[in-house]
């Protein structure tokens, strides 16, 4: 069984402001295997790296990220309170990749697309991703599966996976319908070790996100998930190290 992979969930967001470039700095200092994202667009169309659709949980702005410039987002304050880290910015996809790009991470982005819809989101960032040559480590991710199957059409070269929020009935059957090769559920989705070895035995892999907890990464460890997607990417290496 391949060793199962340790994605920072927002960067290292657990140790610093989650979806700034000290969070994917931190998940490549601590080791990680990979990084993953939230990507929209400013209302002048450039692609940023930003979990909610509001400004105000994250930032020193309110109101809705794709009703603000890139100009104006990248003013803002996105240090979510973390003390040290004072002054930070909401990156754009292009800061986040030559961060990224020079290493040998996994880069999951998840295309942020389901509650507000961003037309040419998915041709932006496979351009983005194309102009640093990653294609082939990079996972695009969406809620929204009709921008999957969008990417699909495009035929975008990096790997597709589909996120849900439910429980859903033998879930990689529908990502193979779709063209994705592998399935993002909430851990307490997945209900046993059968879950995980059914979707791989089928060609998709399973990578539950959030793991925290020190027994549901074990449990994650033990069921061979193909990469846990984590805010602490250092405690779930270390009992990686363990298992
Ligand atoms: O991509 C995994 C996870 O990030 C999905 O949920 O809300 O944290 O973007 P959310
Ligand atoms: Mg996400």
């Amino acid at each position: 069984m391949a060793m199962t992979a340790i994605w920072a969930h927002r960067g290292a967001s657990g140790y610093a402001p989650e979806n700034t470039l000290p969070a994917f700095e931190l998940a490549i200092a601590q080791g990680a295997d990979g990084v993953e994202f939230d990507v929209q667009l400013s209302s002048d169309g450039v692609p940023v790296v930003i979990h909610d659709e509001t400004l105000g949980r994250t930032t020193s702005g309110s109101g809705a990220v794709g009703e603000h410039t890139l100009a104006q987002l990248q003013s803002l304050d996105a240090s979510a309170g973390r003390s040290g880290f004072e002054g930070v910015h909401i990156p754009t996809l292009q800061e986040v990749l030559e961060v990224v790009a020079p290493t040998s991470l996994t880069v999951n982005v998840e295309l942020k697309n389901s509650e507000v819809d961003y037309p040419g989101l998915e041709e932006k960032v496979l351009a983005a991703i194309a102009a640093f040559g990653i294609e082939q480590r990079v996972v695009l991710s969406s809620f929204n599966h009709y921008s999957l199957r969008r990417l699909r059409d495009l035929h975008a070269p990096s790997q597709l996976a589909v996120l849900s929020n439910d429980p859903l009935f033998k879930p990689w059957k529908y990502a193979a319908q779709l063209g994705a090769t592998a399935i993002h559920p909430p851990v307490h989705t997945i209900f046993g070790r059968s879950y995980v070895r059914k979707a791989t035995a089928s060609g998709v892999v399973v990578r539950p996100w959030v793991v925290n907890a020190d027994r549901t990464l074990r449990r994650m460890f033990r069921y061979g998930v193909d990469a846990v997607i984590t805010d602490i990417p250092d405690v779930a290496l270390a009992l990686r190290a363990e298992s």
